[in-house]
């Protein structure tokens, strides 16, 4: 099977797929009558990244993988000018207080799609998610992050002096691990990938600058992603499969408050060589 297909009639020869495929796969066109093309032994290598298609400008390749799924996406859409963009992303805060709306699975799964174009290692695309939907079950993961803490009491694990406090915090009934949010995203990846992790923060990254464009306030649960790495009745309850190992967790919902204006942040600090 071709893993690219080449329409000859659009096909100029101009060479710029066998250029930008990442892997150099891609032969171009050796004379009027041959046109770019994957030799078979070469065909493993490709990793489906589909530049070669987005970048033909006659739109003469189709790469040949699941080729019926190609989104069609008009020139110019998603456009944005520096201030937008710009104001886009400084505006996005962490929300750690929600409204009991739910949000829809629909809406959920709208980000999921966005999330999806995230970049990832070799264009392996590796991050599953697992979404606590239900806010009972999202008390439970709290509970047992708390139960994980406890476990921590008199070692000497770099969390310890600071678990008595949250610990306290939750037997008075302030819940400081999940914040009370409706809901958790969690982002699980193959275990035994050394790039894998980064490609699940990069992809809850995505999730957490995307939900804001739906009205859904974040925050990164670092408590709950601490406890499941080591604690396995919450790698239980977030039902992460055997294999995988969870790159992080994601609080979200509905904010409560909105925000005015933008915090202070340091400068960037740069060095030039
Ligand atoms: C890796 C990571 C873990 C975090 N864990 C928590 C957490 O467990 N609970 C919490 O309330 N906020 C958590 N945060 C949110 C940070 O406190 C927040 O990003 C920071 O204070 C800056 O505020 P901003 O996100 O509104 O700009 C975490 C953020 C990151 C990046």
């Amino acid at each position: 099977m071709a893993i690219i297909l080449v329409d000859e009639d659009l096909c100029t020869q101009c060479g710029i797929c066998s250029v930008v495929c990442p892997m150099s796969i891609i032969d171009p066109a050796a004379d009027e009558n041959i046109f770019p093309v994957v030799r078979d032994e070469m065909a493993c290598m490709c990793i489906a990244c589909g530049h070669c298609e987005i970048t033909c400008p006659t739109q003469a390749i189709t790469l040949n993988v699941r080729p019926n799924e190609k989104e069609e996406c008009t020139v110019g859409a998603g456009t944005l000018s520096t201030d937008d963009l710009g104001y886009y992303l400084k505006k996005r805060r962490s929300v750690r207080h929600f409204t009991k709306d739910p949000v829809t699975k629909e809406d959920i799964l709208q980000v999921l799609d966005i999330v999806r174009y995230a970049p990832s290692g070799s264009n392996g695309q590796p991050v599953q998610w697992t979404i606590v939907h239900d806010p009972e079950d999202v008390i439970t993961v709290a509970a047992l992050t708390i139960e994980w803490m406890k476990t921590l009491l008199s070692t000497d694990h770099p969390m310890a002096g600071y678990v008595p406090g949250l610990i306290q915090a939750w037997e008075h009934g302030h819940d400081t691990i999940c914040r009370d949010a409706p809901h958790l995203l969690v982002a699980h990846v193959p275990e035994a990938s050394p790039i894998a992790a980064v490609d699940g923060i990069i992809a809850l990254s995505h999730f957490d600058i995307a939900a804001k464009a739906f009205g859904i306030g974040t925050c990164w649960a670092g408590f709950v992603s601490m406890a499941v790495l080591s604690y396995e009745p919450l790698r239980r309850e977030l039902g992460i499969p055997v294999g995988r190992t969870c790159a992080f967790v994601m609080m979200f919902g509905h904010p409560k408050y909105k925000t005015y204006g933008l915090p202070r942040r340091n400068p960037a600090q740069v060095t030039w060589r």
